[in-house]
C-alpha cells in the first residue's frame, strides 16, 4: 500500500457559501469559506444570485484554500465536490469547476453526498488529536434546509432514520425570526434574543409527526396567528415581549428534536450522539444536548466551521471514498436532490 500522504482538494457550493478545503489524510489543512451577503436585503437566498456569487468566487476561494494550505495543484491526489442536494444553479458552479480542475490536472474526481459530509463534520480538524465519536453513533443533522436523524454505521455507511416532513429546524428559526422582524437570517439573532427571556413564557404546540420524523410548518403557523392576535389587543405585543417570544419559540424547536433524539436513542440503544448543521450552533440547543451527558450519554459537537457549509467536510468524506476506491466519472452531473 502507499503510504505517501493523500491531498484532497474539497469545492463546496450547495446553497450560498462558497468554500474550498484541502486536507491532507484526515487533517484538515485549510478551510476557506465565503459567504453572500447578496442576499441579505432579500431576507432569503436568491438562487440566480447565488449561482452568480459562486461564478465570481470560486477561484479566488481555491486559490486562497490551497495558499493557506501550503499546497500546490501538482501535489493533489483527487478532488472532491458537493454534487447535492442544493440549488441546481450554485451546484454547477462547483461540478463544473472540480471537474474540469480533475480533468487538466489528470487526477479521480469524487463525489459527495452534502448531507453526509455534515455528518463527517464531525471529524474535521486542523489538531491531529481531538475527540472524536466512535461508532456507531446518531447524528442530528439541524441545518436551514435539512433536519434528519442518522444512524452512522462508518465513514462512508449512514442510514437515515427520519427527516422533517415540511420545513427545516434552521428555517423555522428564520421564519419566526423574519414575524419578529429581526434581520436575515434570523436563526443566530432569536437565539441571542432567546438568552434573556423566559422560556416557559407562552407555550406553541410541538406539533406530533409519527416516530423519527419531524414537522414545524405547524408551529410557525401557530407563532404567526399567536402573534396576530396578540398584536391586534396590544400593538406593542412583540417589541414588549420580544425575548419572551424568543425564548419560548426556541424553547419547543429544542423540545421537539430532543424528544426524537432520546426516542432514537432508546429505539436504537446507541449512547453516542453527534450534532451537525449550522443550528447546532444554537445555545440552547447545545446546552440541552449537553445535559443528556448526566445520562451516560457521549455527546460530539464539531467546531463551528465544520457545522455551517463548508468544504473541509467535503475534502474529508472526498478522503474516505479516495482511499474506497470510490470516484466518479466525468460525466457526473449535479443533482437538487440527492436519494439517501
Ligand atoms: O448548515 P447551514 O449553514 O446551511 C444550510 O442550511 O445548509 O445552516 C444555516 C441555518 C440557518 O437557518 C440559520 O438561521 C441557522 O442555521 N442558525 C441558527 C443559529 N446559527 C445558525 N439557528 C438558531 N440558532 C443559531 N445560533
Ligand atoms: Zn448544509
Amino acid at each position: 500500500m502507499n503510504n505517501s500522504p493523500v491531498y484532497i482538494l474539497g469545492i463546496e457550493s450547495s446553497c450560498d457559501e462558497t468554500s474550498a478545503a484541502v486536507t491532507r489524510d484526515t487533517l484538515v489543512l485549510s478551510n476557506v469559506i465565503a459567504g453572500q451577503d447578496v442576499h441579505r436585503i432579500y431576507g432569503g437566498v436568491v438562487p440566480e444570485l447565488a449561482s452568480r456569487a459562486h461564478q465570481q468566487q470560486i477561484i479566488p476561494v481555491v486559490d486562497a484554500a490551497l495558499k493557506e494550505a501550503g499546497v500546490s495543484l501538482d501535489q493533489l491526489s483527487a478532488i472532491a465536490f458537493t454534487r447535492g442536494p442544493g440549488l441546481i444553479g450554485s451546484l454547477l458552479v462547483g461540478t463544473s469547476f472540480a471537474k474540469a480542475l480533475a480533468l487538466s490536472l489528470s487526477i479521480p474526481l469524487v463525489e459527495v453526498n452534502h448531507m453526509q459530509a455534515h455528518v463527517i463534520g464531525n471529524f474535521a480538524s486542523r489538531k491531529e488529536q481531538f475527540s472524536q465519536p466512535e461508532f456507531p453513533f446518531l447524528c442530528l443533522t439541524v441545518s436551514g434546509g435539512h433536519t434528519q436523524l442518522i444512524r452512522v454505521r462508518d465513514h462512508l455507511h449512514m442510514e437515515l432514520l427520519g427527516e422533517t416532513q415540511d420545513d427545516a429546524a434552521g428555517e423555522a428559526f428564520d421564519k419566526v425570526a423574519k414575524m419578529l422582524g429581526l434581520p436575515y437570517p434570523g436563526g443566530p439573532e432569536l437565539d441571542r434574543l432567546a438568552q434573556s427571556g423566559d422560556p416557559l413564557k407562552f407555550s406553541f404546540p410541538a406539533g406530533s409527526m409519527g416516530e423519527l420524523n419531524f414537522s414545524f410548518s405547524g408551529l410557525k403557523t401557530s407563532v404567526l396567528y399567536f402573534l396576530q392576535r396578540e398584536n391586534q389587543k396590544n400593538p406593542d405585543f412583540t417589541q414588549q415581549f420580544l425575548a419572551d417570544i424568543c425564548a419560548s419559540v426556541q424553547h419547543t424547536i429544542i423540545g421537539i428534536l430532543l424528544a426524537k433524539l432520546r426516542l432514537a436513542i432508546r429505539q436504537t440503544g446507541i449512547c453516542t450522539v453527534a450534532l451537525a448543521g449550522g443550528v447546532s450552533a444554537n445555545s440552547g440547543l447545545r446546552k440541552a444536548v449537553r445535559e443528556l451527558e448526566k445520562e451516560n450519554i457521549r455527546v460530539f459537537i464539531p467546531d463551528f466551521e465544520y457545522c455551517t457549509d463548508n468544504a473541509g467536510m467535503i475534502a474529508l468524506y472526498g478522503y474516505y471514498r479516495f482511499r474506497a476506491g470510490e470516484f466518479a466519472p466525468l460525466s457526473i452531473a449535479p443533482v437538487a436532490r440527492y436519494p439517501w
